[in-house]
């Protein structure tokens, strides 16, 4: 069976989680983060080598108020408390996603956790916090702007295959699989420039409920389609 190399995931559905269960949302929150605990420790020993989750996007600022704090304790909560047990598992913390206007305690976290992992081999884990693909992409035109500016590149050596260096996941190679929880059949704003060619399996479950058995799921449905990035199957070639 093939692995995808890099599984990307969009881990929705908290919200509606609590409230079938007539609880407070920020209750799906922390459900959530242990699903992320077991997602990641299911992925390094399915020999998944990156994995990409969306925690938190440019667009969930227009939560209420009380909600974005929540769930900006959690993240801090959850490098605070999972950062040595990750580490001690070799697994490499990377961030994407738009640094700046982040709570100086929230960056000085990112930095520490991506900081003391650096030299991880296992697991890559990508955490796209204050995420979202349309600011990257400015964000990454402009860097491109200024180093034309700066002349440190020419202008027609910006292509769609050196574009990627200017973006968050420089580096990082592009998802083979997207999965999305919850039922919603959309990206929202999630790695538009690096999905161009993923493949996307959507699971009616909500965040807080994906396990192991769901992500083997998705990996079957992963094994089990033709990727042709365009060109025509091996074995239709030549017919
Ligand atoms: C995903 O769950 C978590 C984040 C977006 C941070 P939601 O909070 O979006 O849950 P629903 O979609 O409202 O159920
Ligand atoms: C996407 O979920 C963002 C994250 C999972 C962090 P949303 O719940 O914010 O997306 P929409 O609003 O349903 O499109
Ligand atoms: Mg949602």
């Amino acid at each position: 069976m093939t692995t995808p190399a890099h599984v990307a995931i969009i881990m929705d559905g908290n919200g509606r989680w609590a409230k079938a269960r007539g609880l407070p949302r920020v209750a799906g929150h922390r459900a959530g983060v242990e699903a992320l605990r077991q997602t990641v420790r299911a992925a390094g020993e399915m020999g998944i080598e990156w994995l990409t989750v969306y925690a938190f996007s440019s667009e969930n600022w227009s939560r209420p108020k009380s909600e974005v704090s929540d769930l900006m304790g959690l993240l801090k909560l959850f490098i605070r408390r999972d950062l040595a047990e990750l580490h001690k598992h070799g697994v490499r913390v990377r961030v994407i996603g738009e640094r700046d206007g982040l709570e100086p305690d929230i960056r000085a976290l990112l930095e520490e956790a991506e900081e003391l992992t650096r030299a991880n081999r296992s697991l890559n884990l990508v955490i796209a916090f204050n995420y979202g693909s349309r600011d990257e992409i400015a964000r990454a035109a402009r860097k491109a702007a200024l180093a034309v500016k700066a002349g440190k590149i020419d202008p027609d050596s910006i292509s769609a295959d050196t574009f990627g260096e200017f973006l968050d996941t420089t580096g990082i190679p592009d998802p083979d699989l997207i999965i999305r929880t919850s039922g919603e059949l959309r990206l929202s704003n999630f790695l538009l420039w690096q999905a161009a060619y993923a493949e996307l399996v959507f699971l009616p479950c909500y965040w807080p409920d994906f396990g192991r058995t769901d992500l083997a799921e998705a990996l079957r449905s992963f094994a089990s389609r033709e990727r042709r990035f365009g060109g025509v199957a091996a074995r239709d070639v030549a017919l």
